[in-house]
């Protein structure tokens, strides 16, 4: 098998946006934001995010508060809410295993998924809050024992979703010729991870579509696509990869570094610590410490998923080139984070989408003349 190297792929890159159905805002900080995690303000931001371009939610899960976030809309009922609301956006909703298991969350979707024409997909998220699983009363496994029960919940979910008298016999789940009806529309929801650790790009090469990881510089994404594009060839698959990034678009690059000052002038000390105090043990967990938050800062986690090292802050024109520079990478797909989020993802897709088309069409021009 020969290694596979992370070429840019000729799509246009994809662009999704973090659902704030959890109090607080993307930043762990006091700065004041017009974002509102309420159902309302959400219909809106979701309409205005599908004109301006983007082609996914992605809608967080959350039991109790941590890192502030009060209030915690749950994730699937909420992605459905937004189904409602548009045509063409497709919702990810996430999947905590534990608190769900794949009967319930196959059922649940596959009727999400007939009500809205197959727009809805799913995150399947691992779990780092270990104060989370035990005020609710869910064991906290072993970082590595949580991918595996994640590798089960995808593969139980798959086989419901695809096949009719549906068997597996795994350590965590259990089917006997079960039959899903009516199983999701067409296109089948697509399944996206969270995470980075090396279970976490195990498991992606082996079951998910999509692998979704932590904000990075373009050549920390490299390493993991190429080691994950590497492992899913010899599995015979293809994983797309969504990279996180919290956008700070401005007219001046100034504005915006400014706009990070304030926000990280303004964090939450001891709510950044707490987190870092709560990722890092999880992380430690991971044998290899190759974890999300392995390597973050105190200022990288004021933006709690590593928002600010993706450095999608100045002006449109900058953004736009760094842009590219993450597909070259290997990214499919811009996960992204704003302050505030309505005028901020009008902006974006006014100033930052057309940048980047146009930039994408002139390489493919320069391809096609060479
Ligand atoms: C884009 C993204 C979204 C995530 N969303 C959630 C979430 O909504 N709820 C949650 O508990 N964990 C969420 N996670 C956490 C992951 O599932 C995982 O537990 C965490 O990244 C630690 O992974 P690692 O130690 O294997 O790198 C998310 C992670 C990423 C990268």
């Amino acid at each position: 098998m020969t290694q596979q190297t992370a070429q840019p792929t000729p799509e246009p890159i994809r662009f999704a946006y973090w659902v704030p159905n959890v109090s607080g805002g993307l930043v762990i900080s006091r700065i004041p934001q017009r974002t509102s995690w309420d159902a309302d303000y959400n219909r809106e931001l979701a309409r205005i995010a599908e004109r301006a371009g983007f082609d996914y939610a992605l809608t967080q899960i959350r039991f109790t508060a941590g890192y502030g976030a009060e209030y915690q809309h749950e994730s699937v009922a909420f992605s459905h809410a937004l189904l409602a609301a548009t045509d063409r956006l497709k919702v990810i909703a996430a999947l905590l295993p534990g608190p769900w298991n794949p009967t319930l969350a196959a059922k649940q979707v596959a009727t999400i998924s007939q009500l809205t024409g197959g727009r809805i997909a799913v995150n399947i998220v691992s779990g780092w809050f270990s104060g989370e699983f035990r005020a609710i009363g869910e064991p906290w496994l072993d970082h590595d024992e949580r991918y595996r029960r994640s590798e089960e919940f995808i593969r139980s979910l798959r086989g419901i979703w695809t096949q009719d008298d549906f068997s597996f016999r795994g350590d965590f789940y259990r089917y006997s010729n079960y039959t899903l009806k009516p199983k999701p529309a067409e296109p089948l929801p697509e399944i996206f991870q969270g995470g980075s650790s090396r279970a976490a790009r195990d498991m992606a090469a082996r079951v998910s579509d999509w692998y979704f990881t932590n904000g990075n510089t373009p050549d920390n994404i490299r390493t993991q696509v190429e080691d994950i594009r590497h492992k899913a060839a010899a599995e015979g698959r293809q994983v797309k990869i969504g990279v996180n990034a919290f956008v700070i678009a401005r007219d001046t690059e100034e504005e915006a570094r400014a706009v990070l000052r304030e926000i990280i002038d303004h964090a939450d000390p001891e709510a950044v610590r707490a987190f870092g105090h709560e990722v890092k043990n999880a992380g430690a967990a991971s044998p290899e410490r190759e974890g999300n938050w392995a390597t973050s800062s105190l200022e990288d986690l004021v933006q709690y998923n590593d928002g600010f090292r993706s450095n999608l802050i100045g002006t449109p024109d900058q953004i736009a080139e760094r842009i590219l520079a993450l597909k070259d990478a290997g990214a499919d797909l811009a996960l992204l984070g704003f302050l505030h989020f309505q005028e901020e993802v009008k902006y974006f897709g006014e100033q930052v989408i057309p940048r980047v088309r146009a930039l994408e069409a002139a390489r493919a021009e320069r391809r096609a003349a060479a």
